[in-house]
Order: structure tokens, then C-alpha cells, then sequence
């Protein structure tokens, strides 16, 4: 089956190239971000493999649909920037990576979490020019702080259990609570009580439109004076212009981001010579107390791997009329092939 990827980057061939003949795929490799001017790329393709920041709206799909295409395998967990009506009223069916590793993207969370505390990306700049002074880098201890965990799924769930072991207490929120985690002494409560005592608040829910900007100026008005805000899954959870207002004013003490809100434009990309025309994006940057990496949470080899033999997995199930429910987003017409 013939399959035109978007937005790839080396390491994605990598990956794919290293499983592809063992998967018996025929794999064409655009470095295109998918969008309308992009999709006719896809015409004489079964299948289109799209990533976290490639459009997938009404129109693009329709595109797709009219070219040939008949599935959509996101090399990706989250599906909240596919159209999913869409994708059903023109057939299409949609595909996902679920889980490939929850611990990378949990550990990454971690990862903000010490580098912004304890400073080190400030103290490794600091001893490489001969400044070996510790005045600014004052951290706290984790020991005994309140960790609140938004979203206990796959990844909400390796983030508690690592916060604690380091001592923490874990509050959490989610429509859907876990009995494994309650069992192991994270404690359920509402959002509003989560996001009022905790001293760390970490994102870890999918977006959807009922949590868009779930942080937002109310409930930062609810949270801690010097709160520590993480969000390793997706920019519009929470709402830029309302956490710009409450960095300027303290109110958050530090800010930690994978995703951001307008990330598609800038992130995955080496922009180092190019004028950042997004102002909000620009003045994140600037505070001392905000860490932001682009988007690469899920970047480890196992996740890597995971993410190229499963999107493999999905593809031959779907030339043999097979389907893992858990990795099916749109089911569509399972006939005439
Ligand atoms: P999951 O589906 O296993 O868990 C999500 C959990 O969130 C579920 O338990 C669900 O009940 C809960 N939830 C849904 N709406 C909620 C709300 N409004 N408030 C609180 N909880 C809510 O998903 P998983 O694998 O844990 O991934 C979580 C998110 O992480 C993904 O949706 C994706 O956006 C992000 N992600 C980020 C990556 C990165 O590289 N930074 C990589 C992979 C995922």
C-alpha cells in the first residue's frame, strides 16, 4: 500500500525506514506540513500519515477524499485537530498511536519541573563562563509540596506515580478517576479544589472543545500566588493572553511548556535566522521563570519506535480489512478493497 507522510523530519525516516520492508509499506516522504496547498501531494496515495501540527479540517480532508485517499493514519495520540465529522460523512477512515510511551512525555514533565526549580539550564550557562556564583538559583524541596495532575490517563498516570517518589502529595481531577492511582494514595477531588491547593499544576487532558483555555483568568485566579504551571499536552488548554496577564503580575511563579497555543507555525522548525512575528510567543520567552521546549515530550527512541511500528501496524491492518479498536479514531467503510 502506497502511503505519502507529512511533515517529516530525518528522524522520522529513520525510524519508519528501519521497519518499513518488515511491514511490506511503500513509504513517500514529504517534508510539507499538510494543509490545502500541500494535500494534492497526496493524490495517487491509499493512505496519509499526518502529525500533530498538520491540518486536517473540512476542506483539507475533502481534498484528500476527491484524490484517492482513504485512510488517515496520525502518527500522533491526540486527534483534536482532525475534523472527526468530516472525516466520517466522506468515508475516511482515521487512524492513531494511543499510547507509544506515556513515561516519555511524563518524564518530560518532570524534566520542566526540576529545570525550572532548581535552575539548571541557568546554572549550566553560568559555570560555562566561569561563574561558579549560586546567588538566584534558590530552588525548594519537592518533598511534602501538593502536585495537582489534571488528566489521569496513560501519561497523568506515570506523572503521579513519579511525583511520589519524590515525596509529593498528589491531588488530582478527571471525570473518569483511576482506581490503581487512588489505591496508591493520589487523591481525587474537584478541579476546583486541585488547582486552589496545589503548588505545582500539570497538564496532562486531552483538548477538547469543553477544556479549551482550561486555564484561563478565573482559574488562575483560583490557584496559588507562585503556582507552577506544566503543560506537555496541548497550547490551548490554556489561554496565552490570561497567563501572560498573570506572569506579569506574579500570580504564576513559573511556567513550564511543551505546547503552545500557535505552535504550528514555529515549533519542529529552525527559525534561528528568522524574525518571530508572534509577539505573545516572544514575550513567553522573556520571562526568567517560563521554560518552553517545542513539542518534544514524545522525542525518545522507544517512543519513536513505538510510534513507526504502530502506524506500520495500522497500516497493513487496514489493507487486511483489520482494526485495533483502541487505535481507531473513525471507523468509515471497511469494503471494496
Ligand atoms: P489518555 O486518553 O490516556 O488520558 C487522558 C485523560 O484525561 C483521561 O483519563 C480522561 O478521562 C482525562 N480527561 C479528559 N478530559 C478531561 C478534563 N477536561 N479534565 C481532566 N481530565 C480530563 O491520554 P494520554 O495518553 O495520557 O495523553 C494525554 C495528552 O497528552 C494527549 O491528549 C496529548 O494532548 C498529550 N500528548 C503530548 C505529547 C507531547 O509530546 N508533548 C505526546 C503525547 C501526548
Amino acid at each position: 500500500m502506497k502511503t505519502a507522510l507529512f511533515s517529516t523530519k530525518p528522524y522520522d525516516r529513520h525510524y519508519f525506514d528501519r521497519y518499513a520492508s518488515e511491514y511490506k509499506q511503500e513509504l513517500t516522504y514529504f517534508e510539507n506540513r499538510l494543509d490545502l496547498r500541500s494535500a494534492p501531494l497526496a493524490g495517487g496515495y491509499d493512505a496519509v500519515c499526518a502529525f500533530v501540527n498538520d491540518q486536517l479540517d473540512r476542506p483539507v480532508l475533502t481534498l484528500l477524499a476527491e484524490n484517492g485517499v482513504k485512510l488517515i493514519a496520525l502518527r500522533c495520540a491526540g486527534y483534536n485537530h482532525v475534523d472527526i465529522d468530516a472525516a466520517q460523512e466522506l468515508g475516511l477512515i482515521v487512524v492513531r498511536v494511543p499510547a507509544y510511551s506515556p513515561h516519555a512525555v511524563a518524564e518530560h514533565a518532570v524534566a520542566l519541573i526540576l529545570t525550572l526549580n532548581r535552575k539548571i539550564h541557568k546554572a549550566y550557562n553560568r559555570v560555562r563562563e566561569g561563574n561558579f556564583a549560586l546567588d538566584r538559583l534558590e530552588g525548594f524541596d519537592l518533598y511534602k509540596k501538593t502536585v495537582g495532575v489534571i488528566g489521569t490517563g496513560k501519561i497523568g498516570q506515570v506523572f503521579c506515580t513519579i511525583m511520589q517518589g519524590f515525596g509529593c502529595r498528589v491531588l488530582a481531577y478527571d471525570p473518569y478517576p483511576n482506581e490503581a492511582l487512588a489505591q496508591q494514595g493520589v487523591t481525587y477531588a474537584t478541579i476546583e479544589e486541585v488547582l486552589s491547593q496545589s503548588d505545582i499544576v500539570s497538564l496532562h487532558c486531552p483538548l477538547t472543545p469543553e477544556n479549551h483555555h482550561l486555564i484561563n483568568a478565573g482559574t488562575l485566579r483560583q490557584m496559588k500566588e507562585g503556582v507552577m504551571l506544566i503543560n506537555t499536552s496541548r497550547g490551548a488548554l490554556i489561554d496565552t493572553k490570561a497567563i501572560l496577564h498573570a506572569l506579569k503580575h506574579r500570580k504564576v511563579g513559573y511556567l513550564g511548556i511543551d505546547v503552545y497555543e500557535q505552535e504550528t507555525d514555529f515549533f519542529f522548525q529552525d527559525l534561528s535566522e528568522e524574525i518571530i512575528t508572534d509577539d505573545a510567543l516572544m514575550r513567553l520567552i522573556s520571562f526568567p521563570n517560563v521554560l518552553i521546549t517545542s513539542h518534544q515530550g514524545f522525542f525518545t527512541e522507544e517512543a519513536l519506535t513505538e510510534i513507526a511500528r504502530i502506524t506500520l501496524t495500522n497500516l497493513t491492518n487496514y489493507e487486511r480489512g483489520e482494526f485495533i479498536e483502541a487505535n481507531t479514531v473513525v471507523h468509515g467503510q471497511v469494503t471494496g478493497r
